[in-house]
């Protein structure tokens, strides 16, 4: 009974949907006689904007033609007021994003993500105010290249591990690399072991993550657009929002308590909780308990958001590999030449290695795993090269570039293209604090791999193998999607080598 008297006053009420209409339609007048020079976007239905001319999936696609037709910046706007901007070249999000930091460093309201889920303290997701600050120092001392170093056995003994799930069940891979993308961080964070990937924590943390990227897909919830449907979208959908809140909480305080018990009977193992909770935090921290808190969101943040992305990709460069042999050789070839045959790559061969490298940089270019990076919202109005970009503005950059030509060289080249590490990862105030981790991480899985492994298409029946069509998830994350390959050891030596190497790993679950 309560259920349906709910319904009816979240939806058939006209006492929502006419303010709702008064308000667009007081917008698009406003709008329309404003002599305000606004920057060039599609045509405009009246009333309701150009906003839905933007496609659901894949929208980086489009954006990608649209560049075309109205340059750098495409600017799109809907009902109640809603507006968009996409920066179409990376030059334009640097000059933003990073020379004027005040204005592009918040960022995009998620009334159900947010409010309701009780997300908006997660780094990513949270606006540029005190505690985000606090996060960032602290993240910026627990992620720097230094801490990051300390980390390089972790990421060999991982990459060890996974090379021999690779050889011993090749046709689960995916499973693999998610497993040992998870043990990183979860190490890294918490000071974790994991076994399988049935682990408590592994389970916990991957519904949450599934929660928040359907929370967090753009335009998933009316409510998004229109945040005067938080209370009709938080009565209707009460049990799962009570649900989804739960698995996040359970997310963020389990694993953190886990720690702070193992800190109580002095068994717990390094980590970024253990050492951070083992300081007093400065005089920055209002009271002991603030400087928990911010640990405990951090230590989520890092994790929610380290996982999917060193997948994508990890995945997109083994795609690559796949889809060009001729690339993949001359990689191994430079592995053989510069590691030697006797032995896998380690982290200390990070920077003598150039064209593996290039390979990774050109899979960044090739398929951005965060195509649209993450968006801002501007904090006020501003005006950039006479164009007007209003306050509550939501700026995405579109980091999708149009090429299907898979060429590491060009990174070689005298001229070389810019460095997609220097856009993949995002810009300024808020460019990713994982960058250090995810590069050296990414570095030392694809190496390890490629030393020892032939990576090729599925064959059909007839022995032929199968061409791919390189297919992509839409969403905030984009990985190749139905990814099938084969994982060959290059020699015998190569597969002794990761056997005996596996063997001496210490990492116990
Ligand atoms: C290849 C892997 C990765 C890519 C492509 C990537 C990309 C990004 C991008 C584009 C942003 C938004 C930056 C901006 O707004 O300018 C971001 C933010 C963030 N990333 Fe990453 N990331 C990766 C790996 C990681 C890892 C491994 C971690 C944690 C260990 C991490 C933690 C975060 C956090 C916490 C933020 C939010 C920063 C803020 O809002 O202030 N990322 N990342």
């Amino acid at each position: 009974m309560a259920r349906t008297s709910t319904r009816s006053m979240a939806f058939s009420t006209p006492s929502i949907v006419l303010p709702l209409v008064g308000v667009a339609f007081w917008l698009w007048i406003k709008n329309r006689h404003s002599n305000r020079h606004y920057p060039p976007g599609p045509p405009s239905w009246p009333f309701i904007g150009n906003l839905l001319r933007l496609p659901g999936q894949h929208p980086w696609l489009r954006l990608t033609e649209w560049k075309e037709t109205y340059g750098q910046t495409v600017y799109l706007h809907g009902l109640g007021g809603t507006t968009i901007l996409f920066l179409n070249n990376v030059n334009l999000a640097v000059q933003l994003f990073e020379k004027r930091p005040t204005i592009y460093s918040e960022r995009p309201r998620f009334t159900v993500a947010g409010d309701l889920l009780g997300l908006d303290k997660l780094m990513p997701l949270r606006m540029h105010d005190h505690g985000w600050k606090l996060q960032r120092k602290l993240a910026r001392s627990a992620m720097s290249l230094d801490a990051v170093k300390r980390y390089h056995p972790l990421l060999e003994e991982v990459a060890t591990m996974l090379s021999e799930s690779l050889r011993v069940d090749p046709e689960t891979f995916t499973h693999h690399i998610r497993l040992a993308l998870s043990r990183v961080i979860l190490s890294v964070t918490y000071g974790i072991p994991v076994a399988t990937s049935d682990n408590e924590f592994v389970v916990l943390v991957e519904e949450a993550m599934k929660v928040i990227s359907k929370a967090t897909n753009p335009g998933a919830y009316l409510a998004d657009l229109f945040p005067i449907l938080k209370q009709p979208h938080a009565l209707l959908f009460r049990n799962d929002i009570q649900r989804n809140r739960r698995i996040v909480q359970d997310s963020l305080n389990k694993p953190f308590d886990h720690v702070k018990k193992q800190i109580v009977d002095g068994s717990a193992p390094p980590s970024l909780v253990q050492q951070l909770l083992a300081d007093e935090g400065d005089k920055e921290f209002a009271s002991r308990q603030e400087y928990e808190n911010t640990v405990k969101w951090l230590a989520g943040s890092l994790y929610l958001a380290g996982v999917e992305t060193v997948n994508a990709l990890v995945l997109t460069t083994l795609l690559a590999m796949a889809m060009n042999p001729d690339k993949q050789a001359r990689a191994q070839e430079e592995i053989d030449a510069v590691v030697g045959i006797h032995r896998l790559p380690t982290l200390g061969d990070k920077g003598s290695l150039p064209y593996m490298e290039a390979v990774i940089k050109e899979a960044m270019r090739w398929y951005p795993s965060v195509p649209l990076s993450l968006g801002r919202r501007t904090s006020q109005d501003d005006v950039y090269e006479g164009h007007f970009i209003p306050a509550g503005t939501n700026v995405f950059p579109n980091i999708w570039f149009v090429s299907t030509v898979f060429m590491p060289e060009r990174f070689l080249d005298e001229n070389p293209p810019v460095d997609p590490t220097n856009y993949a990862f995002g810009f300024g105030r808020r460019i990713c604090p994982g960058k250090q981790l995810a590069e050296h991480s990414v570095f030392i899985v694809i190496a390890s791999i490629l030393a020892a492994f032939r990576i090729s298409p599925e064959t059909d029946s007839s022995g032929k193998p199968i061409p791919y069509d390189a297919r992509f998830s839409s969403g905030l994350i984009s990985a190749p999607e139905d990814f099938r390959c084969k994982f060959r050891p290059r020699s015998e030596e190569r597969g002794a080598q990761v056997r005996a190497r596996a063997a001496a790993v210490s990492y116990v679950a």
